[in-house]
């Protein structure tokens, strides 16, 4: 079946089964290979991307439930040989990122909080974290990425002025 997806701004088609993943539609159609799948079961937070104002586990969503609304992946947060986001900025300077299985979707789940919460404070930040499991870095220099990011960002965060 075809379905449409506005992926990172560009309205694009694939043409899989039903029952597709997200993930496996954004790796394997798309070439978007940021997402990883690492669990498959909506456990580990390595897949997450953007749908929409929320993040999802796209190993678990079907692609068919994710034509409505705009798709975020990590590529989509910087041009290719533009300045990175400030979240990916804060992840490389705070160290936050080891062997990077797990960094596209901290990424993502940090871009998505963050949105929302202007100025955390690490506890936010570890809650906001909890889908995203990571076994290399003990998590203490991501929550630091995040609370740089959050000052990087302007205040108040003039996403939180959307709809
Ligand atoms: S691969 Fe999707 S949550 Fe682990
Ligand atoms: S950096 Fe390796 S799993 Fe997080």
């Amino acid at each position: 079946m075809s379905y449409q997806l506005t992926v990172n701004g560009r309205v694009t088609e694939v043409d899989v089964p039903g029952a597709t993943s997200l993930a496996h539609a954004l790796r394997e159609h798309l070439h978007l290979r940021g997402a990883k799948i690492a669990c498959g079961s909506g456990r580990c937070g390595s897949c997450t991307v953007r749908l929409g104002d929320r993040t999802v586990a796209s190993c678990l969503l079907p692609v068919a439930l994710a034509e409505d609304e705009p798709i975020t992946t990590v590529e989509g947060l910087s041009a290719p040989d533009g300045p990175l986001h400030p979240v990916q900025e804060a992840m490389v300077a705070c160290h936050g990122v080891q062997c990077g299985a797990c960094t596209p979707g901290m990424v993502m789940t940090l871009h998505t909080f963050l949105d929302t919460v202007s100025q955390p404070d690490a506890g936010q930040v570890r809650e906001a974290l909890t889908g995203n499991l990571c076994r290399c870095t003990g998590y203490h220099t991501i929550v630091d990425a995040a609370l740089t990011a959050a000052a990087a960002l302007p205040t108040p965060n003039p996403r939180e002025d959307r709809p």
